[in-house]
């Protein structure tokens, strides 16, 4: 006889930012850009940039250090780290591994997952099938990004719009109410040189920097979060109507009002970190979603949708009860 439902509960949130804060205007001193074209075109007014002692891994064990006590757990409690991030400290071993040695966690699953700013989600739906299934009860799902270090700072139509940061959740087995309703995830390769890094270990052997056609990538990005957010309502039998937050990808406010207005959504329902924090790629939606929980707007029993899209293309959409 089958039991209730398992379902993989938001148990604690957590997030970390390098500690410089850069305007607009400081980086108008050194690219040909302003703040009026980038906050009239982004909504973006700063960004953290990682100094040389902050990596993917440091901000990524420092927001899962902040999610494990806000889940009142230690690192011992935990069985499967993921970390979604298109910036590794090194090309192998994974992040994962690094943010558990400096956890000081033992054993367990530890692995990264790249899907660029869809990775979040990604890793989110994989930890949620691992707890559902019952190889995992308690994982900490992370999205981290060093995405300055891929910037080239002459091309000022990419590196005005990326920050770097990290943001965490703990996820647990639980048989109740709350926990991941609907979740729905695509890809479609065919888009690689409309978002894409120009290097790699099996080509170039580099690291390479991020190449975007900006207006493109816009365009796709609206037609598909609207999309996949219908989808994953329908999904978990609810409409729009029944949504208390949106925690949208930070990638341009422009694209999220585009999106939310599709949907018929309120945009006092929409959680906006853009001007903040800029793109931080994977770990936008967790960061976003850790602020909105510590300043009390997200609260138990709201009905919360988590959106990205991101290079590849990937993009995907997840229906929370918190
Ligand atoms: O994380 C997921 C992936 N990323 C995204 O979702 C980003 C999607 N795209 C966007 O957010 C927008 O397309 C951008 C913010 C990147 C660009 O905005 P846009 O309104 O599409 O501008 P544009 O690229 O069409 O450029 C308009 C003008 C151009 O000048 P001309 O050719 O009209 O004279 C650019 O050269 O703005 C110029 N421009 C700039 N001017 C000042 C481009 N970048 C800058 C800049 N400062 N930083």
């Amino acid at each position: 006889m089958s039991g209730p439902a398992l379902r993989a509960v938001i148990k604690g949130t957590g997030s970390a930012l390098p500690k410089r804060r850069v305007s607009n205007d400081e980086l108008a001193a050194q690219v040909d850009t302003s703040d009026e074209w980038i906050t009239e075109r982004t909504g973006i007014k700063f960004r953290h940039i990682a100094g040389p002692d902050e990596t993917t891994a440091t901000l990524g064990a420092e927001a899962a250090r902040h999610a494990l006590d806000a889940a009142g757990m230690s690192e011992k409690d935990i069985d499967l780290i993921i970390v979604a991030t298109c910036t590794p400290d090194q090309t192998f071993p994974a992040t994962a591994t690094k943010v558990q040695h400096i956890l000081g966690h033992h054993g367990g699953v530890a692995f990264d997952v790249a899907a660029v700013c869809s990775g979040f989600l990604y890793a989110f739906s994989v930890a949620e099938s691992m707890i559902r299934a019952g190889s995992a009860k308690n994982a900490l799902v992370i999205g981290a990004e060093t995405m300055t270090r891929l910037l080239d700072w002459e091309d000022r139509g990419t590196c005005v719009l990326f920050g770097d940061g990290a943001g965490a959740v703990v996820l647990s087995g639980e048989t109740g109410e709350a926990g991941v309703l609907a979740t729905q995830l695509h890809a479609d390769g065919k888009h690689n040189e409309l978002l894409y890094v120009d290097g790699g270990p099996s080509t170039t052997g580099t690291v390479g920097k991020l190449r975007m056609q900006g207006r493109e990538v816009f365009r796709h990005a609206v037609t598909n979060l609207a999309s996949v957010m219908h989808e994953v309502l329908d999904q978990a039998g609810l409409e729009p109507t029944d949504v208390d937050w949106v925690v949208p990808h930070q990638a341009n406010a422009r694209i999220i009002d585009a999106t939310v207005k599709k949907l018929g959504l309120a945009a006092e329902r929409v959680v906006l970190t853009v001007a903040e924090h800029a793109n931080t790629s994977a770990a936008s939606v967790p960061l976003a979603l850790d602020g909105a929980v510590r300043d009390g707007r997200i609260r138990a029993g709201d009905v919360v949708v988590l959106e990205a899209m991101g290079g590849g293309f990937t993009w995907g959409a997840s229906v929370v009860r918190m």
